[in-house]
């Protein structure tokens, strides 16, 4: 081990899923029930490295700059175990890791922090992975940083295996850019924070598990998601946004219905998030190309085009409780920093 190289850092995107992840096969693995697809966004992004150092007697992790303690270090810690038994190595690890955006408020940070992660570390213990087995790994720590090693549209494959080799994600291809069809394509995403956009009440890997124990809709909720999931690959062969974002706002509703279905129940939106859905409604219907989606979390992120991010923006600005608003184009896959 002291021969390898032993730090390096890694930049990662977080992604908005649109087809969503809710629930697990296996607690272990972290295998999901079904499979998702997503965007990864070029304005959200992580930035972490990894430092294996043998004279450190733990594992440290400093998160936006501030040491973390309890659950996200013990949750970091079994995650470096499976890294630290494939390189033969021993020595603990320092970890800073840095966000760009407000951590753990349903913006998808752990997606990009364990994808970051994920590079960082095997590169920092001598490991070379190909991206599929980077996607693997970043899928022990959080089920959607698998998607966050890919750039743009991503799908990610539930698998059948017990031991979750063939659960992964993969890119999509969009096809090639083509900027003279500015009307439909290309895709941006636009956030809206709702609040203050602090820590979510419900950590998504609780919430879902709840989900899956005790709400009537959750049989539902998992039927509904091989169907989306074909129909959203398909929309985005064929570059129809208004077909994708009717999948995307059906995939959210169906998720969030279920949540609120469990016992006791599981409600993420509060009164902002309405107030987000109606303005995106009331805007669609004067032609403006825009759906919505939400995860474990109030805010509300909305699909819509090149042409019309502005005007979306604008208009979630201007509504009360939302904080900020953030505008992104689809973001790269995850890389080494040298
Ligand atoms: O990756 P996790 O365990 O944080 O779960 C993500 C769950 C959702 O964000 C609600 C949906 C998704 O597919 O990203």
């Amino acid at each position: 081990m002291t021969q390898r190289p032993m730090r390096a850092r890694a930049r990662a995107h977080a992604n908005i899923a649109l087809v969503k992840y809710w629930g697990k096969r296996d607690r272990e693995h972290n295998l999901p029930a079904e499979g998702s697809l997503s965007l990864t966004l070029q304005a959200l992004q992580t930035t972490t490295s990894v430092r294996f150092d043998p004279a450190l007697d733990s594992d440290r992790l400093t998160l936006d700059g501030t040491p973390a303690t309890g659950k996200a270090l013990s949750r970091l810690s079994a995650w470096l175990d499976i890294v630290r038994a494939r390189a033969g190595c021993s020595a603990f690890a320092d970890v800073v890791s840095d966000n760009d955006f407000p951590t753990a408020s349903g913006l998808a940070s752990s997606a990009s922090a364990y994808a970051a992660l994920a590079l960082a570390a095997t590169s920092a213990a001598g490991l070379s992975l190909t991206p599929t087995e980077l996607s693997i790994l970043a899928r022990r720590g959080s089920g959607s940083a698998a998607r966050s090693i890919f750039g743009g549209f991503v799908r990610m494959h539930r698998g059948t295996r017990e031991d979750g080799s063939d659960s992964y994600a993969q890119p999509i291809d969009a096809g090639e850019a083509d900027e003279s069809d500015e009307t439909t394509w290309p895709v941006r995403m636009v956030i809206a924070i709702v609040g203050d956009g602090g820590a979510k009440k419900h950590p998504s890997r609780d919430a879902m598990e709840h989900c899956a124990r005790t709400s009537p809709l959750y049989a539902g909720w998992l039927a509904s998601v091989p169907g989306d999931l074909q129909a959203a690959a398909d929309a985005i062969a064929a570059r129809d946004i208004r077909r994708l974002g009717d999948i995307s706002e059906s995939s959210a509703l169906c998720m969030h219905a279920a949540a609120m279905a469990s016992r006791p129940a599981i409600v993420y939106f509060r009164p902002t998030t309405m107030s987000c859905m109606e303005t995106v409604r009331a805007l669609r219907s004067r032609g403006v190309l825009a759906y919505y989606t939400m995860d474990a979390g109030p805010h509300v992120k909305v699909l819509t085009t090149k042409e019309h991010a502005r005007e979306v923006a604008t208009a979630l600005a201007r509504i009360d409780g939302v904080s900020r608003v953030i505008e992104s184009a689809p973001g790269p896959k995850a890389e080494l920093i040298p």
